[in-house]
């Protein structure tokens, strides 16, 4: 039977609010889901394809997905263990440079992916950024209590991940697309061009992603849509989208962001982009 799934971290770009939208806008039958930009996986785990490929260029996001497919119960003991005592800013900094520490060692374990769950809810709005090292960077939220996990949800994804024919890739996103094929579906949340000027591209890895990226981005969706592959994105409604994506449908929708320290920037449109 189906379970209820939900993301298990807040991620920026969360899809949870667009969820109905993008679901009215999905085809209707497909042979593989590909999700090459995979965060916190609103959309996988709410319609928990059978088939699917999974990716990410961020190695500690993709640990978690690992670690709960792998062993479910050694993640949840890990973060368990990490909530049994009360946080204060003194005990946020000491696991971060815990965190960091494991990833610097390459200890992409069990114990490294709890402590991405536990950084994750009590760090600054669930940010995650790195600085240039590819170290984790934001600041302590200032919430003292409270569970880092629905231990019941983790459980589930894990038996989701494992039961079904779900690959999980590391890596680029063109990359994680070579082997689409006539039929499959691919949905792509990229990191969104910014709505203007001033506003930065995002840095979820010490990369970020540039413009460049978008426009690969886009070449790459044009030369799946000539495969026959059913491609779904979502991003700002800006310009640039109207110019690298002419010729295919763009819907627009309204949405209410939450991560934005400017109040009056928590609404606006975005839009998504199919090729059928
Ligand atoms: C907008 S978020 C995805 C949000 C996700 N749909 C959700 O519901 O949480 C974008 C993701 O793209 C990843 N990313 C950034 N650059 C990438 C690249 N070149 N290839 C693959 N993934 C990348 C980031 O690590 C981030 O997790």
């Amino acid at each position: 039977m189906k379970k209820n799934l939900f993301p298990f971290l807040k991620w920026a770009g969360g899809k949870t609010q667009l969820l109905n939208q993008l679901e009215a806008k999905m085809p209707i039958g497909y042979k593989r889901y590909f999700e090459p930009f995979i965060g916190g996986g609103a959309l996988l785990l709410d319609i928990q394809p059978k088939k699917a490929v999974i990716n990410d260029i961020n190695e500690q996001l993709l640990n978690v997905y690992i670690q709960l497919k792998q062993d479910t119960e050694a993640v949840l003991r890990e973060v368990n263990r990490l909530d049994s005592h009360l946080c204060d800013e003194k005990r946020y900094l000491e696991l971060r440079a815990k965190y960091n520490e494991k990833i610097q060692r390459r200890e992409i374990d069990p114990e490294c992916a709890a402590l991405m769950i536990w950084v994750n809810k009590h760090c600054f709005n669930g940010l995650y950024r790195v600085n240039s090292k590819g170290l984790f960077n934001v600041p302590y939220n200032r919430n003292v209590n409270g569970r880092s996990m629905n231990e019941e949800n983790l459980r589930n994804i894990g038996y989701y991940l494992r039961e079904n024919d779900i690959e999980i890739r590391h890596g680029d996103f063109e990359k994680a697309c070579r082997d689409a094929s006539s039929g499959d579906f691919v949905y792509f949340d990229s990191p969104y061009i910014p709505v203007s000027e001033t506003a930065k591209f995002t840095n979820y890895t010490k990369e970020g992603f540039t413009i460049e990226d978008h426009k690969r981005l886009a070449k790459l969706y044009r030369q799946l849509a000539l495969r026959g592959v059913w491609v779904m994105m979502s991003n700002h409604n800006v310009p640039l989208v109207y110019e690298l994506y002419n010729g295919f449908r763009i819907i627009e929708v309204d949405v209410k962001r939450a991560i934005n320290r400017d109040a009056t920037k928590r609404f606006g449109k975005e839009v998504i982009i199919t090729n059928y």
